[in-house]
């Protein structure tokens, strides 16, 4: 039987590929521009950082989070019928998203000591979630995200949002495609009795509501507001406006971060139905949609986690960030008629008369590679007919063209593809001739 990828998952080549790596180089100068240093966090966590970060009652951990177990310990499980009986550190689950991981790094490494100067990291990594497979919805899913952790000031909102919107023109989706949406979801002081009010309209209204939003009513009544069910998501629009219940703190942060928006000339929409799907969240959320297409989903989306470096175990310490979806945007680009994965690389081809003359084809070839010339030659001792149309293939704009009496003077043809016009080259100087022709 022939073997087949795991659903809702994608292999990443040619110019899909390039389109993934030409987005990380995007943002690897635009995040550096701004004080950013990479940084890679295990692809598999503790259960825990998990659910003490995004939220037990989230979709996320409760569908969606993949666990891992080692083959002994699936028997062990698989044998006695639940992970009850694992410890937290046999807990493990691939990462749904970036940032739970990265303030447990961070907390782990001690990376924001109290009053040091803040930890502004971004990552390209890969996120697995187990949910429905669609267009724009995938199990394995590529994220380009930033952490700004020890930020406090409404500035470090409004520049993230900058950022984000900066990277999208940058890719090629400048702010006429987009909808950006932004809202406050309140904190510590005003989130609690903003909660009992949405429980109580979700149960005023509990005979229009799906079970799972009358279950989300008792345990997480925000989530409700995210709910996958159309008729659900329109009776929530008439629930109470987090905007209308904010303190006077989130208040005072929420109108800053807009004036440092209109000051910025950046367009937003406010959206008091914004929750988004994980619980870390704490005043300004924001989330980007692709105008063109809305059922692309979102293509990026972030906010303020003030207390999750706590719920991960570290001291109290402001955070802001986002994450954008690489699959995504290739769809938002693909529609707006822009190409990500610009073109396939050109090369120079080494092809010799004769198969004896191979040897000098091996040199020369190495000789070109030694000096960062992208090349190929022929593995399969082909006539130099279809050693030309191998060129081709690999889209050559040279080719080097060994034959006896090249080789007799110390010398290889170069030919220009395009204009097939010839120049002879001494061998000792082949990689500096090979670099002035290509320009
Ligand atoms: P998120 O909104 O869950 O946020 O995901 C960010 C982006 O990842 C989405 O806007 C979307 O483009 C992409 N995405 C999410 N799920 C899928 C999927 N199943 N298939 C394809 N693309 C998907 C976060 O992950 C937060 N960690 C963002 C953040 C960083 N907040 C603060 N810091």
């Amino acid at each position: 039987m022939q073997a087949q990828k795991a659903q809702g998952t994608e292999d990443l080549f040619g110019g899909y590929m390039r389109a993934w790596q030409h987005m990380q180089e995007v943002a690897s100068t635009l995040f550096d521009a701004y004080g950013f240093d990479m940084i890679e966090t295990p692809a598999m966590e503790q259960v825990d950082t998990f659910v003490h970060g995004i939220g037990e009652s989230t979709d996320v951990v409760r569908k969606e989070m993949f666990r891992a177990v080692s083959g002994a310990l699936y028997e062990q499980v698989m044998g006695a019928g639940s992970e009850s009986g694992l410890k937290p550190r046999q807990r493990l689950a691939l990462r749904p998203e970036g940032t739970a991981g990265v303030v447990r790094a961070a907390v782990e490494n001690n990376l924001v000591p109290q009053g040091g100067a803040p930890v502004k990291v971004w990552y390209a990594e890969a996120m697995f979630r187990g949910e429905r497979p669609q267009k724009g919805r995938l199990r394995q899913f590529h994220q380009v995200g930033m952490e700004w952790l020890g930020a406090a000031d409404p500035a470090a909102d409004a520049e993230s949002i900058i950022v984000l919107m900066e990277f999208y023109r940058r890719l090629g989706l400048d702010a006429s495609k987009l909808r950006l949406k932004i809202n406050s979801m309140g904190d510590a002081t005003c989130r609690p009795a903003y909660r009992d009010s949405v429980r109580s309209f979700i149960l005023d209204h509990a005979d229009e509501m799906c079970d799972d939003c009358i279950e989300r009513a008792e345990i997480n009544p925000l989530r409700a507001f995210d709910c996958k069910n159309d008729h659900c998501r329109e009776v929530m629009a008439a629930a109470p406006k987090v905007t209308d219940c904010l303190c006077d703190d989130c208040a005072a942060h929420y109108a800053q971060v807009k004036a440092y928006l209109d000051e910025a000339g950046i367009s937003y929409e406010e959206d008091p139905t914004l929750v988004r799907g994980l619980d870390y969240y704490t005043r300004t959320v924001f989330e980007v949609e692709y105008a063109g297409d809305a059922n692309i989903g979102a293509i990026g989306g972030g906010g303020r986690y003030d207390g999750l470096m706590e719920l991960e175990g570290g001291k109290p310490t402001p955070g802001i960030g986002f994450a954008v979806g690489f699959e995504r945007i290739a769809l938002a680009l693909s529609d707006a008629g822009v190409d990500m994965a610009g073109e396939e690389p050109g090369c120079v081809y080494v092809a010799n008369t004769d198969p004896d003359l191979r040897g000098a084809a091996f040199t020369a070839t190495l000789a070109l590679r030694g000096a960062g010339i992208r090349t190929e030659a022929d593995y399969q001792g082909r006539s130099l007919k279809s050693q030309f149309k191998q060129a081709d293939k690999h889209h050559a704009r040279l080719c080097v063209i060994l034959g006896p009496d090249e080789v007799a003077a110390g010398a290889a043809t170069v030919r220009d593809m395009s204009t097939h016009e010839q120049v002879s080259v001494p061998m000792g100087e082949l990689a500096e001739g090979v670099t002035r022709m290509l320009g």
